[in-house]
């Protein structure tokens, strides 16, 4: 649940301090916000009657149970011109509304009467928080505002030092998420890129690879690993993957290697790594540069090492729907050499060192700076959203096996020491992936494939000549495999729904 206390209760509770409160909202998992808007006229009114120390303390401890909902300067404008009723109501039911909150906690629920929102009181909250819970009756496979409360007011830090600092290309916010960055990862060097896909195209650029070169990878993956090799010119050449884990069957690769060959491209697909420690002394020997695509596995390791430090570089996505998004494009390439990674920022800015004197042809591919202030902000969170993420992993993986379906709804394999569940993904057996995918809907739960064609079969990449056949596994997995929601927000009731929406199917 989400709630907006209006100013009338957050005075009511800093002046009556109710222990009872702040358990009952981490108890039951609310949310509660408090307008910006508001806030030196509840301190105005608790100024009444507390000295100003006291005020200031018992506001700020209240605050640390609360998060601090931002308008932007033209809504709370609007609100006054427009409003028919008090201008202080009609702006906290404007707030909960356009945020999608539940309701408004007030001493005066009346007061919001003519204003289309649920207001109610303490002692109604907690009757109604006695009561059952309303049985869950759909699921969304992401829900990104649900955990605003968490980090978007340190996200607004970021983006108004930005904004108030006019200096919107790279500069300090982004050179500061790049030393996070390596260092979570266990590299030395981190260089932030528009995208995920320029990561990989820099990368390659980078690498030298181009015309006449072949890079091995996974059919079994996002378009964007071998657009990227196309793109620059370079030939992709497939090889299979392994069913267990997804990812490339490292026992394949060998087989691969031309004389053409200069790289490899695993991915760690839905947050598992690839097995790397084959793939790396193979490419030792032969002479290959490694490319991880870790898009979808930032923290995730492979014998306690970090994705993006077991090749020579890895691409990181901070797509808005990855476990570390931000609020648009963005990602970062990551290295542990000092070669590269002068290379990679000279190519980030159209291949110019000094500025405007252009060593090679590089790109527009700088990581927006407020995508950085955002990122940042999310960072220090990430464990112990990738906590729950793990933990919810294993109550599906309890409910499925509890429900005897195991069979017919395989979980994912965890091979390596740390998967970080961007994806969930399950083998749904007997041909029953589209129709379980269809009940889905009809139960209202998100649910999606990923990748319903195997990239060789795709028609913009028919000139390489591959043919259905050709990679059985992954076009096994592209008919097979279906995403259940995983985010680290989805609850044991929304987890038990999806479950029990399953045996459903199978009864
Ligand atoms: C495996 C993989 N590689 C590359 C990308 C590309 O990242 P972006 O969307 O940030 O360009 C993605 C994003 O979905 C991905 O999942």
């Amino acid at each position: 649940m989400k709630l907006l206390l209006h100013t009338d209760s957050l005075v009511d509770l800093v002046l009556n301090p109710n222990d009872s409160f702040s358990e009952m909202l981490s108890r039951k998992r609310i949310s509660a916000w408090v307008l910006a808007a508001s806030l030196p006229e509840a301190y105005s009114r608790i100024r009444e009657t507390v000295d100003e120390p006291t005020a200031r303390e018992r506001l700020n401890e209240m605050l640390d149970s609360l998060s601090v909902l931002p308008m932007a300067g033209p809504e709370v404008k609007d609100t006054l011109q427009n409003s028919h009723t008090e201008f202080s109501e009609t702006l906290s039911s404007r707030g909960s509304r356009d945020n999608g909150l539940d309701g408004i906690l007030t001493t005066q629920p009346d007061r919001f009467s003519a204003l289309n929102v649920d207001a109610f009181t303490l002692d109604d909250l907690t009757e109604r928080l006695a009561q059952p819970a309303e049985p869950v009756s759909q699921v969304p496979l992401l829900d990104i505002p649900g955990s605003y409360h968490e980090w978007l007011n340190s996200a607004e830090n970021e983006l108004y030092d930005v904004i108030r600092s006019g200096k919107f290309i790279l500069g300090p916010q982004v050179r500061r998420l790049e030393e996070s960055i390596a260092q979570y990862c266990q590299c030395k060097h981190a260089v932030g890129v528009s995208s995920g896909t320029d990561a990989l195209v820099i990368a390659l650029m980078a690498a030298e690879i181009g015309p006449g070169d072949e890079v091995i990878t996974t059919p079994f993956t996002f378009f964007a690993t071998v657009g990227s090799i196309v793109r620059v010119g370079a030939t992709p050449v497939f090889v299979d993957i392994d069913p267990v884990t997804f990812n490339l069957d490292m026992s394949r690769v060998e087989d691969a290697i031309t004389e053409k060959t200069k790289a490899v491209i695993p991915v760690h697909l839905y947050g598992q790594c690839a097995d790397m420690a084959p793939l790396n002394t193979l490419a030792a020997e032969r002479n290959l540069v490694v490319i991880e695509d870790a898009a979808q596995a930032i923290g995730a390791e492979y014998k306690d090492r970090r994705a993006g430090s077991l090749g020579d570089m890895g691409c990181f996505s901070f797509f808005p729907t990855k476990n570390l998004g931000g609020f648009g494009d963005g990602g970062i390439v990551t290295t542990n050499s000092d070669a590269l990674h002068e290379r990679l920022q000279i190519l980030r800015v159209h291949g110019s060192h000094p500025k405007y004197y252009h060593k090679f042809i590089g790109g527009n591919f700088r990581l927006d700076t407020l995508q950085a202030g955002v990122v940042a902000a999310k960072l220090p969170y990430l464990d112990q959203w990738t906590a729950q993420r793990q933990e919810n992993a294993g109550r599906y993986r309890k409910g499925i096996a509890d429900a005897g379906l195991g069979d017919r709804v395989r979980p994912p394999v965890e091979v390596e020491s740390r998967h970080i569940y961007n994806q969930f993904v399950v083998r749904i057996a007997d041909g029953q992936r589209d129709a379980l995918r269809e009940h889905f809907k009809q139960k209202k739960i998100g649910c999606e494939v990923y990748y319903p064609l195997s990239l060789h079969e795709q028609e913009c990449f028919r000139a390489l000549g591959y043919k259905t056949g050709d990679f059985p596994e992954s076009e096994r997995a592209a008919g097979e495999t279906l995403a259940l929601p995983n985010s680290f927000e989805i609850t044991a009731e929304q987890q038990d729904y999806v479950i029990e929406a399953i045996q459903d199917f199978y009864s």
